[in-house]
């Protein structure tokens, strides 16, 4: 098994070949320019620009990026495959074989009618981009990484999800026990923004009733029925409070992964050299955003609760978002006033530099501090998706941690 990917040769030898193309390039570009004077063709400079952009080379660093890349979305399309054997609408598309849980789905249906719909495409989605890279590094002669060696998770026992995973090779992540970082909520509805506002708080949308602790008070809370007592007392036509939870805390991972993935596309693509992997980045990381923006619409539909776990003795709350109170024009002295429920498009925060520019409506973080590779694999184990029974992270984690500080580390280049 290939851990990283590997620059080959034969594109060693096209970065050095494009070096004099690109000189030639640039060196045409500029005759051109003096020939019909300043103002002129101005159609005929991006034209030039994009083709001299279209040779520099694929880098290492590109490379590092697209195998990070590659192993995360595997991770992504393992935990929806769960979501969608219970949740998703039942089809051969997706792993949605199994008949569904149909209690479960109902519980999702409190967030929308349409939820199992999009738990099957977003689950649909993770398959197609980590299916895509692996085939795209590999027509560059690099290696995909294989997780396989790390599916040892426990699948649920509830109905409807595969009880075939050994056979299949078990799971790569774990959504038994997570404890969901919230405050993207609100990070998207202040004005504040992490990447430049380095004091900035941001409340949790869920938790005790000030919103300003984490979903999971004393513990880590299941997100999808981990065996029929979870959804005992509850059908296809009733839910009770115990499942109801366990969908919610779903609703809101869904936002929180997703949301993941929308900084981390922009973040790694300022770091990418050739124009067609940047193009990769740029047309996979918007649909991310597309999963969250609808996810975080979903989730502000849950209804208030507040429900113990039985089994761990884990408390969640939820809370009304509809009634809660809008965007902030003083996030730091307003944490908690930023959990108006409709207001899921990015409220304008600070970018650049907030004393020079007003504030714009942007995704954030895109910082590699922030929402870079490392960051992410850090958020998805202190999220708990690796945990195993006894509370141990998997082999996974280191495996992605290398791979991710190769990604953190490339540099576009030329
Ligand atoms: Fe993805
Ligand atoms: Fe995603």
């Amino acid at each position: 098994m290939r851990m990283e990917g590997k620059v080959t040769k034969q594109n060693e030898n096209v970065l050095g070949a494009r070096k004099n193309r690109r000189s030639f390039f640039k060196n045409g570009m500029i005759a051109a320019g003096a020939a019909v004077g300043a103002g002129m063709l101005p159609g005929s400079l991006p034209a030039f620009d994009r083709e001299d952009d279209d040779r520099a080379p694929i880098t290492k660093g590109d490379i590092a990026i697209l195998t990070f890349l590659q192993a995360l979305e595997q991770v992504e399309a393992d935990l929806w495959i769960q979501y969608s054997e219970l949740g998703g609408i039942q089809d051969n598309e997706v792993s949605g074989v199994n008949g569904g849980n149909a209690a479960y789905m109902t519980a999702l249906q409190i967030l929308d009618g349409d939820m199992p719909q999009y738990i099957h495409d977003n689950t649909d989605d993770e398959i197609s981009h980590a299916a895509f890279l692996a085939k795209y590094l590999e027509s560059k002669g690099a290696s995909p990484v294989s997780l396989e060696p790390f599916r040892v998770l426990p699948t649920s026992k509830a109905t409807g999800a595969n009880q075939n995973f050994k056979k299949d090779g078990g799971r790569l992540t774990n959504l038994m026990q997570l404890q969901v970082d919230t405050s993207f909520w609100t990070r998207y509805r202040s004005i504040t923004n992490p990447d430049f506002d380095l004091k900035a708080t941001f409340a949790q949308a869920t938790g005790n009733a000030d919103g300003s602790n984490s979903l999971v008070s004393g513990g880590r809370f299941t997100a999808i029925p981990r065996s029929d007592d979870d959804t005992a007392g509850s059908d296809a036509n009733n839910t009770a409070d115990r499942l109801k939870a366990i969908a919610f805390t779903a609703g809101f991972h869904f936002a929180f992964i997703e949301q993941g993935g929308t900084s981390l596309y922009p973040t790694l693509a300022q770091k990418v050299t050739n124009a067609e992997v940047l193009r990769i980045l740029l047309s996979i990381g918007p649909s991310e955003t597309m999963h969250f923006q609808t996810w975080q619409d979903k989730a502000g539909n849950a209804t208030p609760l507040t429900f113990t776990d039985p089994v761990n003795g884990s408390t969640v709350v939820f809370f009304d978002l509809h009634g809660a109170q809008g965007e902030s024009q003083d996030e730091i002295t307003n944490a908690g006033k930023v959990l108006q429920a409709n207001l899921i498009m990015p409220e304008p925060t600070h970018f650049l530099d907030a004393n020079a520019f007003p504030p714009v409506a942007i995704i954030r973080p895109t910082s590699t501090k922030n929402g870079g590779a490392v960051a992410s694999v850090v958020s998805f184990v202190e999220d708990g998706l690796f945990l195993d029974a006894k509370g141990n992270n998997t082999g996974i984690v280191p495996v992605l941690m290398r791979l991710a500080e190769e990604a953190d580390e490339a540099r576009r280049r030329f």
